[in-house]
């Protein structure tokens, strides 16, 4: 009869449908064999990386940090930390107790606004000082003389500690005039421009100049010590307490990990004794063309709406800064196939950066039901039926875990790589973590620790958070190089 017909034509439509569905998704699931080949070919650029012959092709950069070694517990004294790169930009004060490892912080949030993060870097950095001044003001230690410690959580080019060229942005700045700068000399620039408009010389003539002479009229004087990746900063803060901590791992807005590596496999730093901290860079994986096999076309249009086409592709595929822009990309195309929202591409679904990772993580979220995705969705300014949430559920947790595995194969070449080189049958190794992401997301930090688990079944990776790497570690970091600056000078 011609309601039975109808009701046919319905049910295969919705199977076509979900069919079309099923093909979109399936892109993003990773065979076995596909997580070892990434995790093969981690291995392969982290050692081009190490190579002077192949590092300046390398797109893992594998850069020295002269952070060669753990807190030992005497670390002691008040510390300044700045945090920028993350979610926030932070100034902090950290006060080091030696004996009984604590450490106790008070820190401030600031804003960056977009026009900063993304105007002249004589405006970025004036903006850094401006927030270090009202902070110091905030908790009353106007022209303290601290030693400070900044986590400039970007690529840097390192010959000391207290010393890093910035060799480009990522993430979301693109401040002019400040690649190839060193930013321990931008930020000191910035402090000079900023003593130099003390308000009083404001004031009128010759008084003044006199009350410059007699009085140094600074109001800042900061002792600049270290520049840390936040990676560093993580690996130490876990380090202090678990000495097995040899990695550090960040799962945020951006995608990074550092860990401990022989000196004698680094030929760009003289000497073979000991080990020196290496800052992977691994985002930049697979800028080669090494991932092209697993990309995908959504992948391939979040990076081309980018700040920095072609650049940290792996980073795009992983971190929190990305994941929603690659959900965002599905929901359009599978929109665009009349698979969702009836069909109607809104002007909200056009507009970038709206599945920020807290959204992802409520949406993917157990205990949701699928009313309470809908409403997410709604705060998003999207119009959905039931069987729309339940397919943006599905599109995210594909993403998602696609990531989760994709870091789990890179940090699976990495403890691999030290078992080896250590020739250990089995290795017992600690990786401090820090990130939104994996701290967030209901599934992310799960699955990572299984993908590991099983591409590096020698193992026995411990995974520790963090708790403010950014900040403690800087603090950590500066105190230990503080105390061998002036070992040195005696
Ligand atoms: C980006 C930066 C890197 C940082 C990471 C996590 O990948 O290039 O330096 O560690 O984000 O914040």
């Amino acid at each position: 009869t011609k309601g039975a017909a109808m009701v046919t034509a319905v049910a295969s439509r919705v199977q076509a449908q979900r069919k079309q569905i099923d093909k979109v998704l399936a892109l993003f699931r990773l065979t076995r064999e596909q997580l070892v080949g990434v995790r093969d070919k981690m291995r392969v650029e982290l050692e081009y990386g190490l190579k002077r012959d192949t590092h300046p092709l390398a797109t893992v950069k594998m850069l020295p940090t002269y952070v060669c070694g753990m807190p030992d517990g005497t670390e002691k004294g008040k510390f300044l930390a700045l945090d920028l790169g993350g979610t926030n930009f932070r100034v902090l004060l950290v006060k080091i107790r030696s004996g009984r490892r604590s450490v106790r912080m008070y820190n401030k949030i600031f804003a960056i606004p977009l026009e900063i993060m993304q105007g002249t870097g004589e405006e970025l950095f004036d903006h850094i000082v401006q927030c270090i001044a009202d902070f110091l003001d905030y908790m009353g230690l106007k022209g303290a003389q601290l030693p400070l410690g900044f986590t400039f959580s970007f690529p840097c080019r390192q010959a000391s500690i207290d010393k890093g060229t910035l060799i480009e942005w990522t993430k979301g700045f693109k401040a002019t005039d400040c690649e190839g700068e060193d930013v321990v000399d931008m930020l000191r620039e910035a402090i000079k421009r900023r003593n130099a408009d003390v308000p009083l010389l404001s004031l009128f003539g010759l008084h003044i100049l006199l009350v410059v002479e007699l009085l140094p009229l600074q109001e800042f004087d900061l002792d600049i010590v270290a520049v840390v990746n936040d990676t560093v900063g993580t690996m130490m803060t876990c380090g202090y307490e678990d000495r097995n901590c040899e990695v550090g791992l960040i799962a945020g807005t951006g995608s990074n990990m550092c860990y401990m590596e022989e000196m004698r496999n680094i030929e760009l730093v003289e000497g073979d004794e000991g080990k020196m901290c290496i800052n992977t860079e691994w985002g930049g994986f697979g800028d080669n063309g090494c991932l092209d096999d697993i990309r995908t076309q959504y992948d391939k249009e979040v990076d081309e709406g980018s700040l920095n086409p072609g650049k940290q592709r792996y980073e795009k595929m992983t971190s929190g800064m990305y994941l929603g822009e690659i959900v965002r990309q599905i929901l359009i195309d599978l929109t665009k196939q009349g698979l969702l929202f009836r069909g109607q591409i809104s002007e909200r679904l056009r507009t970038r950066g709206i599945f920020e990772t807290k959204f992802l993580s409520q949406i993917e979220s157990d205990r949701l039901a699928l009313l309470q995705v809908r409403r997410i969705l709604q705060q998003l300014g999207l119009d959905s039926t039931c069987e729309d949430s339940i397919v943006v559920k599905e599109v995210c947790g594909a993403v998602s875990r696609r990531a989760a595995e994709l870091y789990g194969a890179g940090l699976a070449a990495v403890v691999e790589k030290r078992r080896e080189d250590q020739g250990f049958e089995h290795l017992k190794i600690t990786v401090g973590v820090d990130g939104t992401l994996y701290k967030l997301h209901p599934h992310f930090s799960r699955i990572l620790q299984e993908t590991v688990k099983e591409l590096a079944p020698r193992c026995d990776v411990t995974f520790m958070l963090s708790e403010d790497g950014s900040g403690k570690g800087a603090a950590l970091i500066t105190a230990v190089a503080k105390r061998l600056q002036q070992a040195r000078r005696e």
